[in-house]
């Protein structure tokens, strides 16, 4: 047995670092979710995008826990989920199964954002999340479904804006979500605004029905812009 070099020392003393460091951001992200997953109301982190104008439509969006959640709208919603995405299900290795997506979208950890217009006709949603995954905080979209009458009109556009909004304020890391590689209009929409293969996608020649799909996002820090410094949450211990 012989005395270690230095450089061995050293290589043993980086690593043990490196542990720690990474062991430092995992519990900062957990904090993180926690927090998020505590707050009463979401709307004062990005009220001004809740409310979107066009020449075509007039959209006033709030955001509720799925607990909170008045039951003809969550009926709506699965509705909706259904009529969008059943066919896309039935023609791919997961199937159809109505229950084990209630049983998703009625989670506990659930947001909803609800999109309505001028009319009060439910217009669009998104189910969401904060979550950790794969050692990341991130904010997942589970659910995003427009009726069809509302497409094409920038609605999709502003609530992935929500979302990320949502994630800066609460210091997630991405907004992250699954996509079907064979729902080719939610694939040119998701590029569209800016998302990318995560590195969380399993290989294509593994699974080809589905892929995983991100955008980073920059915190809102200490330093952001004065204009956002009341939209961003506090976290306990930070
Ligand atoms: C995918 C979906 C959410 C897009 O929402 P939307 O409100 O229509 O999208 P937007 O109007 O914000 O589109 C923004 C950009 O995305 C791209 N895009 C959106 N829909 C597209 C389509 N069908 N084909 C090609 N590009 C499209 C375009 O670049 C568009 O900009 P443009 O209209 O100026 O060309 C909507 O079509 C939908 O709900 N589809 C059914 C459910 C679904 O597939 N959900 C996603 C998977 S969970």
């Amino acid at each position: 047995m012989g005395k270690k070099s230095v450089a061995s020392v050293n290589k043993s003393k980086e690593k043990r670092q490196a542990r720690k460091l990474e062991q430092r951001r995992i519990a900062d992200g957990m904090s993180y979710v926690t927090s998020a997953n505590k707050l009463k109301e979401l709307a004062p982190l990005c009220k001004e995008l809740l409310v979107y104008r066009n020449k075509d439509l007039e959209i006033d969006m709030y955001i509720q826990k799925v607990t909170e959640l008045d039951k003809k709208v969550l009926d709506w919603a699965i509705d909706l989920t259904e009529r969008n995405m059943k066919n896309l299900y039935e023609t791919c290795a997961w199937g159809w199964n109505k229950d084990d997506k209630v049983e998703q979208m009625m989670d506990d950890s659930a947001w909803y954002l609800i999109a309505k217009d001028k009319n009060d006709k439910l217009q669009a949603f998104s189910h969401f999340r904060f979550d950790m995954d794969f050692g990341d905080p991130v904010l997942y979209c589970y659910e995003l479904q427009i009726e069809a009458g509302g497409r094409r009109r920038g609605l999709g556009q502003r609530v992935m804006g929500v979302l990320e909004r949502l994630a800066a304020a609460t210091r997630m890391r991405c907004v992250r979500l699954t996509a079907l590689t064979h729902n080719p209009s939610a694939s040119a929409f998701f590029r569209a605004c800016g998302y990318i293969l995560d590195e969380t996608s399993p290989p294509k020649e593994e699974i080809s029905h589905y892929e995983i799909l991100s955008k980073a996002i920059e915190a809102m820090d200490e330093d952001s812009p004065k204009e956002n410094s009341d939209s961003r949450i506090e976290i306990a211990g930070s």
